[in-house]
């Protein structure tokens, strides 16, 4: 009987030592960001550009395609990510970045009035204007690692 009681408390205190490990575990990167997260390391600035790329090609699509619903969900999103990247660069105090920055915000605005207006022509052109601000900003602050991804410069 002793034995056996022993024999439990041995697997109680390692199943506990296994949910104290499980909860030590930082938050794992990839986590989806929120509205006005501050982006602290590179790694959260990764998330964002990474989410980002993915919406930007559903907005592209759905715009095209007519779907509003679709078009106007990314668009909402794009713009909390992006207010994000704002707020990276305004208090990095880096002028061009910030307003590369701004521009997209303001284009995703002009995206999500033009689609409520249900007018797709007007949606496109803005969409246009917020892929103008990646190609600017990739250009100045976005470097090639020679073994693939991406850093900041
Ligand atoms: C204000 C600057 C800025 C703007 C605007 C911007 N980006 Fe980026 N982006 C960066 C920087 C810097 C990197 C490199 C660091 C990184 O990869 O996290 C990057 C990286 C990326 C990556 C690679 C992510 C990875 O690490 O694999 C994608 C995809 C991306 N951007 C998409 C976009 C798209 C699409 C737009 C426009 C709709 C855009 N970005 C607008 C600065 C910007």
């Amino acid at each position: 009987m002793k034995r056996v009681l022993s024999l439990a408390s041995v697997v109680l205190s390692f199943a506990f030592a296994v949910s104290l490990a499980a909860q030590a575990t930082p938050t794992p990167a990839g986590q989806a960001p929120t509205a006005g997260m501050i982006i602290a390391t590179d790694a959260d600035y990764a998330v964002h550009m990474k989410e980002i790329g993915q919406l930007n090609g559903v907005l592209n699509k759905s715009i095209k395609a007519g779907t509003a619903d679709e078009a106007t969900k990314a668009a909402t999103r794009l713009e909390v990510l992006f207010k994000n990247v704002h707020g990276y660069w305004n208090t990095k105090k880096v002028e061009d970045a910030t307003t590369a920055a701004q521009t997209a915000v303001t284009s995703l605005q002009a995206v999500q009035k033009a689609l409520a207006a249900n007018d797709m022509t007007a949606a496109e052109t803005a969409r246009a204007t917020l892929a103008g601000t990646c190609m600017t900003c990739h250009t100045a602050h976005r470097e090639k690692l020679p073994e693939g991804g991406f850093r900041i410069k």
